[in-house]
């Protein structure tokens, strides 16, 4: 696996913006950008299909090797927004550097919109209850955490670098 300082991993919960800091990190620090979904899209097909079709747990799974062969390259990675809950993935995570992207659900609403995410179907109310629940274990594993409230994702990617002194 890369030096600790070679991974920038993202988490968060769902519609904070991993997904576009991640990759506008990754181009300004002229590194790979790998995103977890997308690896789980690429090797089983769309993600809504997964979850009604094998179940959470099986996505899960598929969320564990995912993340396992992310980290496998110095880059920048972003991590879907339940990624955390496993303990095999909290573990690998202690080897890189995992910035937590907070926020205080203001602006989640509108990004939530266009049902591809199985786990919010009742809006912006799932989106809440879910956070509450993960905020704790998001605090645990993040080496820094970035309040994203009401700032551009580009001052988000700003302040990344600025305190990561990169
Ligand atoms: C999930 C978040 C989603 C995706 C899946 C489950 C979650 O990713 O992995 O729908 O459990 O929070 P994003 O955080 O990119 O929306």
């Amino acid at each position: 696996m890369p030096a600790k300082s070679e991974v920038i991993v993202l988490i968060g919960p769902m519609g904070v913006g991993k997904t576009t800091v991640g990759r506008k990190l990754a181009k300004s620090l002229k590194l790979p950008f790998q995103d977890t979904d997308a690896i789980i899209a690429r090797n089983h097909g769309p993600i809504p299909e997964i979850f009604s079709n094998l179940g959470e747990d099986e996505f899960r799974k598929f969320e564990e090797a995912a993340l396992l062969e992310a980290l496998g390259d110095p880059g920048v990675v972003a991590t879907g927004g339940g990624a955390v809950l496993s303990a095999l993935n909290r573990e690998k995570l202690k080897a890189v550097t995992v910035v937590y992207l907070s926020t205080n659900g203001r602006h989640i609403a509108s990004r939530l919109r266009g049902g591809k995410r199985p786990l919010v179907k009742n809006g912006a109310e799932d989106w809440k209850r879910i956070y509450n629940e993960r905020k704790p274990t998001y605090e645990s594993v993040a080496d820094l955490q970035i309040d994203t409230s009401g700032q551009s994702l580009a001052t988000t990617v700003a302040e990344i670098k600025k305190r990561l002194e990169l």
